[in-house]
Formats: structure tokens, C-alpha cells, sequence
């Protein structure tokens, strides 16, 4: 439950995560009244600004497209203050420490929650300064904390273990944004509360799966952090992989945090490494009509860069279920579209009565425009017998009325605040994403030979891209020009 007395703690206030996610999303479930009533959100960072100014700079975040939005946000600065301090030291935090207890005099609980929108280089002293100096004497304490959480198996251990001493697990709240998205959280739905999708999600009805990311921007003005990192650790290890082992996963014993994480981590432990030999990685050149630059134009990137913007690769679960059936992860910057969404290829109807009928295909759009549409083979309306190829389709924006999506951020901070961990990452889960990508991710940073395939800024990614998906099995088929019936879609894409 949603505790009063509560203080929420925003260290690396004047950072850019704070500015476009934290903030907005504190806003949305104050404007929404998700909050409790007597909520105050303190900002710590090391940048010196006095009250005022502050609050300046917590309007620049969010944006205010009427004058009762306007209102509100007003309201909101008033619960908002700031306390200015170095990440290193003991005296600024046990600044912060009075400051948090002058809020909370009179108070019989305090409780205290930290969102940790920091640098990872930070990360480690930071938690131990806020345990050392601002956890709370009566009340519960939660930390959130954001990846990157590590580079590889052995730095996200050695992360753990620097928390460990300070934070139990039940105080630990690990983000992963792409778990608070709607349609992602519609999986379990989806799969466990119908029968016909239960019945066929197995090895012998389906043939593959993809799970597609796609931005049609590149890493501009990022390019520093993303050089360190690249498409595989910065969204494949984590938001990738948990859309993938929601798909994978077991039915839990039921909807509790402990059970559904628990089904994670067995079907994780149940696949091997992924191997070179099942990966291709491309870096976006300038595009082709020149106008958008190169991932090496960004000042902040070396010029011999060798770090993927673009990846594609094929997992596999050694289970009863999925043994045999090849996941396909892509994922993009600077392509030619914005769209996350999975795609599940049934197997090919028995041949006989027809000849090169295309397969059956459930798509889940995660975004935009949130939509599950089953491909579907029908007779074509009149007095042939000819087949043509249909949807299912559940558009969310036909089918609710007043469709009001929440942003995953916005869904997150309540379920840290109400102390539900379901759609957070546990420790084991962790430690068995990183160790099924560290071989991989090992053998890149190391083999110098290896260069990325370079794609124009604004197309579809590599040019080898549809061989390699056909080579795993899948069947692209443009049967009669099939497209989705975008059309009769009120937002258009
Ligand atoms: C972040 C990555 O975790 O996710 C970004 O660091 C990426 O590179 C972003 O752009 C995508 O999130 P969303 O919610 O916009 O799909």
C-alpha cells in the first residue's frame, strides 16, 4: 500500500534522466493525485542553486499545455526543495539528513525513498553515503536504482556486492522502464488468461520470434555515454530481454512479485550463451541524401569507433517449451521508423488443399500506437474460393474510449512507492541476463577485427539483415501487398 509520510529523495536532480523522466513522471502522479497527500520531493545534486532557481529549473522539465496543467505545476514546486552537495563526502548528506528531518518533525513514520538518477561511476558511494547518513530511524527506506547496472557478469557482481552491506534486496528497486510500459505488462495477460494463445505458445505451433526495436534518431549529443556501451548493453541485455523472457516464461503460480520473478530467472538459466556465430552489428553512416551525420561525426566519439548502433541476434531456451525455436532480437538507432513490437511466426498449415498459403502471425505493437493484430488467412469475400490474408486486430486506441496510457516511469515510482516489486529486476535475474550476453560482449570489445556493418542514417539497418532473419526461418510474405489496416487507424502512423 501507498505509505504516508513519505519523502522521495531525487539524487542527480540537475541530470538529464531526472530532466526528461524522473521529474515528468513525479508530475503525472501529482497532477493524477497518485501521490500521498503529505508527499515532499527532495532534489540533491552537486549543482550549487539557490531555491528559486531550483524551481526554475524543475518547471523547464515538464511541459505545461494548458493553464490548469500550468496551475498544477505550481502546486507541485511547492513541494519540491533542493540541497546542493558533493557525492563523496559525509557533510553534505548529513546536510540533506536535516533537511529531510525538518520535513518530516511531527511525523510518527519516516519514510524515506532514494531515486538514484546518477551517473554509474557515483552510483556505489552514493548508496553508501545515503546509508551511512540519511536512512531512516522509523519508516522504510527504498532505493531505485537505474542501469547501467555493470558492463558485463563481473562489474554488475561487483555492484551488488557494494550494495549488498548497506541495502537488503526488499529495499532494492532496479528499473528497467520497458516493465512499466503498458503492452509489456499485458503479456502475462495475454498469455496466461487465453486459452487459444496458451494452448499454441510452444515449439510445435510457432517458429520463431522477434522482438524489434527500432529509433529513428542516432546517439546525438549522448554519444559519450552510448560509446562506452553500445546497442547491446544499453537496450538489448536489459529492455529486450525482459519483453523476451515475459514471452518465454512459465505460467507463475500466481501474480505475487516473488512467484512471476522466480519463472524469469528459471527460463534465463535455461539458455546458453548467445554465440558470435548468431549476431550481426552495424554502426549508422551519414544518410544517404547527407543531411543526418554519421555515429563517428559526433565530436564525442572516436574516430575508429567500433561500437555497434545497431545488433541483431538469435537467443535460444533449452527447454521442453522453446527448444529448437530461435528468438530474434534487433535493434536499432538512426533507422527509418520508431517501433518497438514483438512478432510470433506460426509453423506452415499442413500443405494439400493449399498451395503457399502465408503463415499465421501475432503481432504485439509495443509503440506506438499500442495494438495486438493476429495475420490471418480468410476466404476472400464472393464467389471464388480464393484466400486472402486478414487481421484480428485490437487497436488500443479504437477499441478504449478515453485511452489514457500512463508512462512506464509513471507506473514504476508507484510500484517502488507502494513496495511491489513485480516489474522491477531481482538480483539472480540480474546476474543470469548478464551471463547469458558476457561471453559475447567479451568476444566484441576484444576481437579488434571485428567492425560493424555500416547502414545509411534513416534505412531499414545492414543490408544482410533480411538473409539473416531468413536464414532462422522466417518467411516474410507480402502476399497481395498485405499491410496492416493502418488506414481506419485514427493516429496514423
Ligand atoms: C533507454 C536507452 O534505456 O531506452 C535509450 O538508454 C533508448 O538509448 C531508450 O532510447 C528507449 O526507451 P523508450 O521508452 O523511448 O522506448
Amino acid at each position: 500500500e501507498l505509505k504516508e509520510n513519505t519523502v522521495i529523495v531525487v539524487l542527480g536532480a540537475s541530470g538529464d534522466l531526472a530532466k526528461k523522466k524522473t521529474f515528468p513522471a513525479l508530475f503525472g502522479l501529482f497532477r493524477n493525485k497518485f501521490l500521498p497527500k503529505d508527499i515532499k520531493i527532495v532534489g540533491y545534486a552537486r549543482t550549487k542553486m539557490d531555491h528559486t532557481e531550483y524551481l526554475k529549473r524543475v518547471k523547464s522539465y515538464i511541459k505545461t499545455p494548458t493553464k490548469e496543467v500550468e496551475e498544477q505545476l505550481e502546486q507541485f514546486t511547492s513541494i519540491c526543495s533542493y540541497i546542493a552537495g558533493q557525492y563523496d563526502q559525509d557533510e553534505p548528506f548529513q546536510q540533506l539528513d536535516k533537511h529531510i528531518n525538518e520535513i518530516e518533525e511531527g511525523r510518527k513514520e519516516n519514510n524515506r525513498v532514494f531515486y538514484m538518477a546518477l551517473p554509474p561511476s557515483v552510483f556505489t558511494t552514493v548508496s553508501q553515503h545515503l546509508k551511512k547518513n540519511c536512512y531512516p530511524k522509523e519508516g522504510i527506506a527504498r532505493i531505485i536504482i537505474e542501469k547501467p547496472f555493470g558492463k558485463d557478469l563481473g562489474s554488475s557482481r561487483q555492484l551488488q556486492k557494494a550494495l549488498e552491506p548497506n541495502w537488503k534486496e526488499e529495499e532494492i528497486f532496479r528499473i528497467d522502464h520497458y516493465l512499466g510500459k503498458e503492452m509489456v505488462k499485458n503479456l502475462l495477460i495475454l498469455r496466461f488468461g487465453n486459452e487459444f494463445l496458451g494452448a499454441t505458445w510452444n515449439r510445435n505451433h510457432i517458429d520463431s520470434v522477434q522482438i524489434t526495436f527500432k529509433e529513428p534518431f542516432g546517439t546525438e549529443g549522448r554519444g559519450g555515454y552510448f560509446d562506452e556501451f553500445g546497442i547491446i548493453r544499453d537496450v538489448m541485455q536489459n529492455h529486450l530481454l525482459q519483453v523476451l523472457t515475459l514471452l518465454a516464461m512459465e505460467r507463475p503460480i500466481s501474480f505475487s512479485a516473488e512467484d512471476i520473478r522466480d519463472e524469469k530467472v528459471r527460463v534465463l538459466r535455461g539458455m546458453p550463451h548467445i554465440e558470435p556465430k548468431n549476431v550481426i552489428i552495424g554502426q549508422y553512416g551519414k544518410s544517404l541524401d547527407g543531411t543526418k551525420p554519421a555515429y563517428k561525426d559526433d565530436d564525442t566519439v572516436p574516430k575508429d569507433s567500433r561500437c555497434p548502433t545497431f545488433c541483431a541476434m538469435v537467443a535460444f531456451i533449452k527447454n521442453e517449451r522453446w527448444d529448437g525455436v530461435p528468438f530474434i532480437m534487433k535493434a536499432g538507432k538512426a533507422l527509418n521508423e520508431q517501433k518497438t513490437e514483438i512478432r510470433i511466426q506460426f509453423k506452415d498449415v499442413t500443405s494439400g488443399i493449399f498451395k503457399d498459403i502465408p503463415r499465421n502471425e501475432l503481432v504485439i505493437r509495443i509503440q506506438p500506437n499500442e495494438s495486438v493484430y493476429l495475420k490471418m488467412n480468410s476466404k476472400l469475400p464472393g464467389l471464388s474460393m480464393q484466400t486472402v490474408v486478414t487481421e484480428l486486430d485490437l487497436t488500443y486506441r479504437r477499441r478504449f474510449s478515453d485511452l489514457k496510457i500512463p508512462e512506464a516511469y509513471e507506473s514504476l515510482i508507484l510500484d517502488a512507492m507502494k513496495g511491489d516489486h513485480s516489474n522491477f529486476v531481482r538480483d539472480d535475474e540480474l546476474d543470469a541476463s548478464w551471463r547469458i550476453f558476457t561471453p559475447l560482449l567479451h568476444y566484441l570489445d576484444d576481437k579488434k577485427e571485428i567492425v560493424p556493418m555500416e547502414y545509411p542514417y534513416g534505412s531499414r539497418g545492414p543490408a544482410v539483415l533480411d538473409d539473416f532473419t531468413a536464414s532462422y526461418g522466417y518467411k516474410f510474405s507480402d502476399a497481395a501487398g498485405y499491410q496492416w489496416n493502418t488506414a481506419s487507424t485514427p493516429n496514423k502512423l
